[in-house]
């Protein structure tokens, strides 16, 4: 009887695991350093590397030191930057102006990288709550998160941030009609080729806690977002957020977290087609790498695991704090 099974069995696709190089030849997903996009925290000052504590290995850097993370990054084969400013406390204010300041923080940096590294792009983040002393994405009235308020105030924002010089867009405050606004704004600007990539799908997830502390915005924040961002138990709502910001002129789209939603970027791929990135949060690095730290994971390969997943999965590229550390083993 055994004797039969072994000789009738015809499919072993053990066959195709036996050796690194038939691995290889089989292997159906890549991942290299140019589907990476590197998130990085700026701060005030010079000679500036303020480490996150939440976030092991992530420092907030001065703009001159953000220039040379970015040459790294280029160096690296990584095509994007992604800013997020630490904004100084004494500029958070109610109506946000800081924002759309042409000399913040976000825009220097972006016209110190866009002229010290032009050959990498630099994306932005689209949203108050860096500038908000109630912590939040958009303009609060008596409790209330206005939405065609805080619209007008993300495209005085945008325009502000395209003038810098960034290629890509990320507003990531989901308001109503703020992709639509802002994509006019930029067209009747004259900014033709500023890209928007969309937080379409955007949960409200707890998994973003040491982001906002890298930010500053913990203390500041009253309340919880659940009134803009998605219920992380929704997935056709991800599919008609999707659908209305291609509409309104998003070039790429985004969800986020990423690993405990990979089903939604497998859909969202599946039904669109279109550029699909996931973010890798500040909540899920900080487990990857807190739990390396304690030894009871392995840090690089659990990164490179956790990296290919989102590929799989169906993403174009994963904006992931691990995106230096990623890129150099991987250039091996
Ligand atoms: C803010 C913003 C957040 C993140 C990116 N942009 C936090 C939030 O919505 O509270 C999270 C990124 C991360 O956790 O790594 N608009």
């Amino acid at each position: 009887m055994s004797q039969d099974f072994r000789q009738h069995l015809r499919q072993r696709p053990r066959r195709t695991r036996q050796s690194a190089a038939l691995r290889g030849l089989v292997r159906e997903t890549s991942l290299s350093p140019s589907d990476l996009i590197w998130p990085i925290f700026v701060r005030d000052g010079a000679g500036m590397e303020e480490p996150v504590t939440s976030m092991p290995g992530v420092a907030r850097l001065s703009v001159d030191r953000a220039v040379l993370a970015a040459r790294q990054a280029a160096d690296l084969g990584i095509p994007a930057i992604c800013l997020f400013p630490y904004t100084d406390p004494a500029l958070k204010t109610e109506a946000c102006e800081e924002a759309w300041n042409p000399d913040n923080l976000s825009n220097r940096a972006i016209r110190a990288i866009k002229q010290a590294v032009p050959d990498i792009a630099v994306m932005t983040d689209i949203a108050l709550d860096p500038y908000n002393a109630n912590g939040h994405d958009g303009i609060v009235r008596d409790g209330v998160i206005v939405n065609d308020e805080t619209v007008a105030a993300l495209v005085r924002m945008a325009l502000a941030q395209a003038d810098a010089g960034a290629d890509i867009l990320g507003p990531s405050d989901m308001m109503d009609g703020r992709i639509g606004a802002i994509r006019d704004a930029l067209e009747a600007a004259h900014h033709h080729d500023v890209t928007i990539m969309s937080y379409s799908a955007k949960y409200a997830s707890a998994f973003y806690g040491p982001f906002r502390d890298a930010v500053g915005a913990s203390g500041a924040l009253k309340g919880d977002k659940k009134t803009y961002q998605m219920d992380p138990a929704n997935a056709e709502e991800a599919l008609r957020m999707i659908a209305r910001d291609l509409e309104e002129g998003a070039d790429m789209v985004m969800v986020k977290p990423g690993m405990p939603y990979l089903d939604i970027v497998h859909r969202v791929k599946e039904a669109f087609g279109v550029p699909t990135y996931a973010y890798q949060v500040s909540g899920e690095y900080a487990m990857l790498t807190g739990a390396a730290a304690q030894g009871w994971l392995d840090h690089d390969k659990v990164m490179i695991e956790s990296l290919m997943a989102f590929k799989r999965a169906g993403a174009d590229g994963i904006l992931t704090y691990f995106a230096v550390e990623a890129a150099k083993l991987l250039r091996g």
